[in-house]
């Protein structure tokens, strides 16, 4: 039907039909004409077209603008096609896409088809966990088979341009975003975030179901003061490329097609402005080949943070600076015309922009295909989508705490359960933030997935509880203590409702919200087995109720799948092999807590340490003990990054070097031997990390440089190899460029970052 029409309309369209016959008959052809001997097709193409554009649309095409509500006004009609808008965000209706489209392709003068954008962060119909539950899993593969799914299911309703990945590290818990990241370690990030955009773009941006990636956003904005939003950054340019650089420099390596300016300023320059990120770093240093889009009226708030008197001069800044494509806001559809009369802009500033746009719309096919038959793509939230939701929703959960082996819960000695919380049966809260698309229709709850698990031999005694996870009202704890009185076991599904992360969604307090943790004492009280499978978009602090549960799953916001998941870990269909990507703290004090911290002039051990409870009353000032920690919290968090528990036991043994000795610029191998010692068939995520023990400047205690996720029966074992490469014992030093350095490591193979087997090696400079 689809195909029938448009085939109708583009033979009915005089333009589209010069259009075609120029592009097949050979030598008139005007995007792919013969052309500068050398130069590559690509670039043919578009300086074919740069050459006959007006000013007009060239600013056109550096405008991106929000969908007009269900519909196309006359306005927007005559501005696309005036050639006046580049790209449309957030339009999910096929039908008004494609007549954007057709009014671009069809009536404009030149035809530019439109990149139509939408935040699909994970998922789309279909809903994956939060991308901090996916870098839980700490499988690549999986993460790329979820954005695959979501670009197919994106791409039916005629989007062709996610705004993902997001790849900020970021260290504080606080800040709502942190849900939507990949959570504390450049490493991970960058080997995650390449995956996605692997995902969501494929090998070839032309193939059918393929949508170009955007990185974000760009730099810095996890390290948002305080964990609130939009703040401000203050980061060393060493931590900078050291720590927040190299995931975008991963996904500009992975062929990410576009970058997202931060809202953030970075050194007293907003990143939408910042020369020093999208020039030098960005196009000079990586060579980047995609574009830059500024985040939503992010370059007018160049004038909102200071650094500009109005918008003329926000246009003028972001123009410099390389942001080739405004969101929302119209600085450069209002100024850059001015701006270029008076001489304070050239045109070839514009051109470089515009070039830039064009490459990846010429990448993308969108002058072949610019129309979307949603017909040609697999069904919205098929079985295969549901598999891959349900995967990963179960690789993503992380066992923190199992005293007495109370899970796996074992259904053919249960009577009765009940099943206790706001967040056991809210299928749209399990799906977490940036769910503009999910449907919470198809979610399938823990509620209704234990139900059909248990079937009709254990009686299900279901209380809500409290209404939401912020209630603070403890009207239905009665109600919720008789059932669990009533009942073998009591699980309770507890958390944060997905409107408390996500942006502009940060909290100072990371405790569960409400009355969850009177609703967890009360619940003790009963004397039953509790166990507390925990949603939320952070890292929480879980002081106050770690001795009210005898189990703890952490299962961020799991998505569509999420109920049948949880159930086969509590179950025991399957061990939880999820490991943090991210320090949980024990006090909010303590943030920023991550693993790969500085050792100090007067780094804390066990020793050293002295609690506030161990000083001596009026103790006189001395330096001993005086060593970096809390006196209230310690020096160590409540759960380190890499962790996770799981069914069974593995235990690291013969750690073993290709040499000890290596000459600088040669590989080294590192092997050791797992052993599933325990009883239970499961995964394990296998992690390497390395100590620089002196460097040019001061390195990390330990860095995750590589991991592994294997699956070993009950008394196998597997010897495991990671090549560590120059590149991976490689930083940035005192004059901010990667160098490697001869000297002392350390390596350690095991299942968190507090693995304590060790070998080490010396990098030789001969
Ligand atoms: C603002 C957010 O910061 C960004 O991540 C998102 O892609 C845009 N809005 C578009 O919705």
């Amino acid at each position: 039907m689809f195909r029938t029409n448009r085939i109708k309309r583009l033979v009915r369209s005089p333009a589209v039909f010069l259009m075609a016959l120029l592009f097949f008959l050979p030598g008139l052809n005007l995007y792919a004409t013969e052309g500068v001997p050398g130069m590559h097709e690509l670039d043919r193409r578009v300086a074919d077209l740069m050459a006959r554009m007006t000013l007009t649309e060239k600013i056109g095409q550096m405008a991106q603008v929000n969908a007009f509500g269900g519909g196309i006004p006359v306005a927007a009609q005559e501005a696309l096609t005036a050639g006046r808008i580049g790209s449309i965000l957030n339009e999910v209706n096929v039908n008004i896409v494609n007549e954007m489209q057709r009014i671009a392709v069809e009536e404009s003068r030149l035809g530019i088809p439109l990149m139509i954008g939408r935040d699909v962060i994970h998922g789309f119909k279909t809903v994956l966990p939060i991308p901090l539950g996916q870098a839980a899993t700490w499988n690549p593969e999986l993460v790329r088979k979820g954005a695959r799914m979501s670009a197919l299911e994106a791409a039916s309703t005629g989007i062709n341009w996610t705004f993902a990945p997001m790849i900020d590290v970021t260290r504080d818990p606080r800040w709502g975003r942190i849900a939507e990241s990949l959570g504390e370690d450049p490493y991970l990030h960058s080997v995650l975030g390449a995956a996605m955009v692997k995902g969501f773009q494929g090998d070839d941006l032309a193939e059918h179901g393929t949508i170009a990636a955007c990185a974000k956003h760009f730099a810095g904005y996890g390290a948002s003061e305080s964990g609130r939003d939009y703040n401000t950054t203050n980061i060393p340019e060493n931590e900078l490329r050291n720590v927040y650089l190299p995931p975008f420099h991963a996904a500009v390596e992975a062929g990410v097609a576009t970058i997202m300016a931060s809202f953030s300023d970075l050194d007293g320059i907003p990143a939408s402005g910042n020369r020093f990120l999208m020039r030098q770093v960005l196009r000079e240093e990586w060579g980047f080949e995609g574009f830059v889009v500024s985040d939503w009226a992010s370059i007018e708030q160049l004038t909102v943070h200071g650094l500009t008197a109005n918008d003329k001069e926000a246009a003028f800044e972001a123009l410099g600076a390389g942001v080739n494509m405004e969101m929302a806001s119209t600085t450069y559809t209002n100024h850059l015309e001015e701006l270029l009369q008076e001489g304070r802009i050239s045109i070839q500033q514009i051109d470089e922009m515009v070039e830039g746009i064009l490459r990846v719309k010429f990448r993308m096919g969108l002058f072949e295909n610019p129309y979307t038959d949603p017909s040609s793509y697999p069904a919205i939230s098929n079985p295969e989508h549901l598999a891959t939701a349900r995967l990963a929703a179960l690789q993503s959960l992380v066992l923190l705490e199992n005293r007495n082996k109370v899970l796996p819960i074992n259904k053919e000695t249960l009577g009765s359960i009940a099943i206790i919380g706001p967040l056991a049966d809210d299928g749209y809260e399990q799906m977490g933030t940036w769910v503009f698309d999910g449907d919470a229709g198809i979610s399938q709850t823990p509620l209704s997935a234990i139900r059909e698990f248990v079937g009709t031999d254990v009686r299900v005694n279901h209380v809500r509880a409290m209404e939401t996870s912020r209630s603070r009202s403890v009207d239905g704890f009665e109600k919720a203590r008789a059932a669990a009185e009533s009942s073998d076991a009591v699980i309770v599904f507890l958390g944060e409702e997905a409107i408390l992360s996500g942006e502009a969604h940060s909290r100072a307090d990371i405790d569960l919200p409400g009355n969850q943790a009177e609703l967890l004492r009360v619940l003790h009280e009963t004397g039953k087995p509790l166990i507390a499978v925990i949603l939320a978009g952070r890292p929480l602090t879980l002081e106050n109720v770690l001795d009210h549960t005898d189990a703890i799953l952490y299962a961020w916001h799991p998505g569509t799948m999420g109920g049948p998941a949880i159930t086969d870990v509590l179950f025991g269909v399957e061990s939880p092999a999820g490991k943090l990507p991210v320090t949980f703290p024990k006090m909010v004090g303590q943030v920023p807590i991550y693993y790969a911290h500085k050792h100090t002039g007067k780094p804390a051990t066990a020793d050293t340490f002295r609690s506030i409870d161990d000083i001596p009353v009026r103790m006189p000032q001395s330096s001993s003990g005086f060593v970096s920690s809390h006196l209230d919290a310690g020096y160590s968090p409540r759960y380190p990054f890499g962790y996770g528990l799981s069914y069974t036991e593995f235990s690291y043994s013969d750690i073993r070097l290709s040499g000890n000795r290596v000459a600088l610029g040669e590989p080294v191998t590192v092997k050791a031997v797992v052993t599933n010692t325990g009883d239970v068939e499961a995964d394990e995520i296998v992690q390497l990390y390395i100590r620089d023990l002196v460097g040019n400047v001061t390195r990390p205690v330990k860095e995750l440089k590589g991991f592994q996720r294997l699956r070993l029966q009950p008394g196998d074992s597997q010897t495991v190899e990671f090549v560590l490469e120059p590149d991976d014992l490689a930083f940035y030093g005192r004059d901010m460029k990667l160098i490697n350095e001869p000297g002392d490591f350390h390596v350690w193979i095991g299942g968190s970052s507090e693995a304590e087997l060790r070998a080490e090696f010396t990098v030789t400079s001969d």
